[in-house]
This record gives C-alpha cells, structure tokens and sequence, in this order.
C-alpha cells in the first residue's frame, strides 16, 4: 500500500472519530485499517490477488475503511459510540477492483498533468462493443450521449418532458434516487405499488395504466429493477411500453444495473423490445459503474432511437466529465469482461448463500429471490413488530423502517437501508447489499440472525 493511502486513511480517522472506526475493526474482524496492511488492502497494481487457478480473489476481505467510501464510512459518522460494525447498505461493492483499471489509473498518474480532454473516442467505442458484444443491442454511435452519471441523465429528461408541477410515475419499491431526482428537476412523482406474488414483485397493471393521467408525462423503468431485484422480461417490458405510448407517458429506461443479472435470467435493453413504436418513446440511461464498481468515477450514457427525444434530453445536459473517470471506464470497457463474469458468478452465489441462511437461521424474515442486483430486499416485518418499530418510530418522527435501521445498527452492528426510502411498498423491508466476501456477508448475517433471535 502507497504511503499516501495510508496517510488518508489516519486522516480520515482523525477527521471522522477514531473511536468508531477502531470499533468496527474490532468486532467485524476485516475492518480495520490494521488488516488492511494484509492481503486485503493493497492498491499495488501488482498485487491483486488470483487464485492458483488464475481465477481472482473475491474471498479474502478487502478493507475498505477509512477511504472516504459512503458503504463503510459513512454508518461509522451516524453512530459515533462505534456500535457500527458491518455496511451493507449503499451500492457499492467491495470487491478490490479489476486489475485493468487500476494499472490504466496508475499508468496515467505518471503523467502529471491534468488539462481538459480532447476526447472520448476510446470511451465511445468501449461503450457501443460493450453493449453489443454482451447485450447484442446495435446502437448507432450517433445516438449515444456520454454523461458524468446516470442521475444528470434522468435529471435532465424528466425537466425536458415533464413541465414542472407535472408528475413522473414509478412502480415501487423502487430506487430512493429517484426521488431526488424528480426533486431536482422539480417534478412530482406518482408510486404504482407492486403486487407481491409467489415470491416475486410483480406490476399492477391495472393501477399503472389507472396512473397513467394527462399530468403524468415520463415512466421511470428500473431494469433490472432495485431494490426488489426484477429483470423484466421482454413481455413485461413490451406491455409497459405500450401503456405509456398510448398514454403519451415517455419512458426513462434507468438500466444500470443490466449487466449484475443472476444465472437463469435474461436482461433484455428496454431499446431492443420488438415494437419500433414503443422504442422510440423511450430514452435508456445506462453505465457500467454497477458492473466494475466505479460510482465515483463519474461516468454514464444515455440513448435513443428517437433523434428529437435525444435532442430534448441534450438541451438540458451538460457532461462534466474527469480524465480519471474516462481513464478507468475505458480501460473496464476494453480489458474489464473476464473479472467482472467472475465478480458476478460470485455475488449469484452469495446470494444463494443469503437465501439459505435466511431460511436457515432466520425463519421469520422474508426472503425475495433477485433475479439480478447485488441488492436483496428482506422483510423484517414480524421482527420490527416484535420490537415495536411502529410506535417507537413515530416518537422520533422518523419511519419504522428508519427506527429498525438503528435498532438493527446498534443490536447487531448490521447497517441496512431503510425500506421506506424506497417508496410505497418498501414498508417492512430492509435492502441489503450482498456483494462482499464471503466472510464479511457470512459474519452480518450471522450478528443479524442473534438480533433477532434475541426479541
Ligand atoms: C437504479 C439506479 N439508478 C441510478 C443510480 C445512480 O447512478 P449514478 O451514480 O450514475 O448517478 C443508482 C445507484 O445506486 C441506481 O441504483
């Protein structure tokens, strides 16, 4: 590990409290900024762990805290007393990165200097192989727009077709960002609640075509869909775009989860659905900042076969790109395929592992089978009865989800995100992340299960 990475870190921990992050360490046994002098925490291009067998190394815990990252240290800031031991909230995965981004990063640092681009050519071409190689979707190059996130996309198109004080729908649980993007774009959004069947969320069609009023003008299209973990498939999808098309309804396809999909299951690009009509109502907002971990690498695109709903899109969007964002999506894009089919056989098993463990250890929490994510949204209902999440809840103002966030925090050291965030639906639920070691998942759960063993 650089010198300078260890001197952010006690930085960090000067700056953050000492004393909640030493309390993590401690207790979850991988987080502390001692083990990350071991194998889990070198940023040496030359020292990212494969097995005997060439495979890569996603068992031994890579120690993210004190890094500044919101999974780990983030919790660590909200509960000072250092009962925090375990993030497994924000979407971020844990995982040290392909070894192809950090030698394209390291590579460019030797140069030191740090102008404005003079292009994105590399990055544009990554793009359009990767989307045709992986998801056989033939995009035409002229109809991509690169962008510095997936939320100024959306931002920017909800101001575009949805005059303020209009109303953007979505089927929820759906992701809390959206939200704060209608917000943003000072829209209002309308929930289309899911119906929960046979252990699958599914849309009720009914009250999504009932929401579908003159004042709602743009369809949010999660796929796969977070936090409950849906890959639609083409029928559903068709029969969404169909819906808003005749309810002049334009549809945000935010696909950028599309390549974390589970064995079993397809992703099928909201562009490629068989109905030329319904395509070019849409706009689909996409990224790979799910598939190689990149979040704050600030990269995105967005596309659409309809020239003037790009061109709509385009006059409120501007861009802000980074040299070390385009650096390290193009080097994941070009090198990234082989780590990434490995990262993502390993979050489908662990969420096979959390499935039985569930069932195992945890009877009276609901399990839902994701189809793809690296989400998995548990119901916790019966335990947040038991401990009376509702009434307690309402005595600090917060929801009982946010009440059970705590409590869960500081029973077992567990941080999960509150279902209520995620908008009607989510109440009961708690959204965990699942992609970690073995290890780290392992030892959640199990602090998890004792909680609630214990009310
Ligand atoms: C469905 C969905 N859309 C958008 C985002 C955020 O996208 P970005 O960081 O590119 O703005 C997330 C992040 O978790 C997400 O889950």
């Amino acid at each position: 590990m650089s010198g300078i990475v260890r001197l952010d870190r006690r930085a960090f921990m000067r700056n953050a409290g000492a004393t909640a992050i030493a309390g993590a360490a401690g207790l979850a046994g991988v987080a502390s900024p001692a083990a990350a002098q071991g194998s889990g925490g070198s940023t040496s291009s030359t020292s990212i762990p494969r097995l005997p067998d060439g495979r890569y190394d996603f068992d031994t815990p890579y120690n993210r805290v004190g890094t500044d990252c919101s999974r780990w240290d983030g919790p660590a800031l909200r509960y000072p007393e250092g009962v925090f031991k375990y993030g497994m909230g924000v979407a971020s995965m844990d995982f040290e990165c392909a070894p192809c981004i950090t030698e394209a990063l390291h590579e460019r640092v030797q140069h030191h200097n740090w102008g404005y681009l003079s292009t994105t050519q590399p990055l544009r071409d990554g793009i359009l192989k990767w989307n045709g190689e992986r998801h056989g979707l033939d995009l035409d190059p002229a109809s991509v727009v690169i962008s510095d996130g997936v939320y100024p996309g959306v931002i920017a198109a909800l101001r575009s077709f949805v005059p303020i004080g209009n109303k953007v729908l979505l089927t929820t649980p759906a992701y809390s960002g959206f939200y704060g993007m209608a917000r943003a774009a000072r829209v209002d959004t309308v929930d289309s609640p899911m119906l929960y069947r046979d252990g699958r969320y599914e849309i009720d069609w009914d009250d999504l075509e009932a929401k579908m009023t003159a004042d709602v003008r743009a369809i949010i299209v999660c796929n796969p869909q977070n936090p409950t973990g849906n890959v639609w498939t083409e029928e559903e999808l068709l029969r969404i775009g169909r819906l808003a098309l005749e309810h002049k309804v334009v549809v945000l396809a935010d696909e950028i989860h599309s390549d974390v999909i589970r064995a079993g299951h397809r992703y099928t690009p909201f562009a490629s659905v068989p109905d030329e009509a319904v395509v070019n109502n849409s706009v689909t907002f996409n990224a790979i900042s799910k598939t190689f971990n990149l979040a704050a690498m600030k990269n995105a695109y967005y596309y659409s076969k309809s020239p003037t709903l790009l061109a709509r899109v385009n006059q409120y969007h501007r861009a802000e790109l980074s040299t070390l964002g385009v650096v390290a999506n193009t080097a994941a894009y070009r090198d990234g395929a082989e780590w990434f089919d490995q990262a993502n056989a390993y979050m489908d098993d662990n969420h096979t592992f959390v499935e039985s463990f569930v069932a195992q250890h945890m009877p009276d929490v609901g399990y839902t089978r994701n189809e793809g994510t690296f989400m998995t949204f548990l119901d916790f209902s019966k335990v947040m009865e038991r401990v009376g999440a509702e009434e307690k809840a309402a005595e600090g103002g917060d929801t009982a989800e946010e009440y059970f966030r705590d409590w869960l925090t500081y029973q077992s050291g567990v941080y999960l995100n509150p279902g209520s965030s995620y908008g009607t639906g989510g109440e009961g639920r708690m959204r965990m992340n699942v992609a970690s070691s073995r290890q780290v998942l392992r030892e959640a759960c199990e602090a998890m299960a004792a909680a609630v063993r214990n009310v």
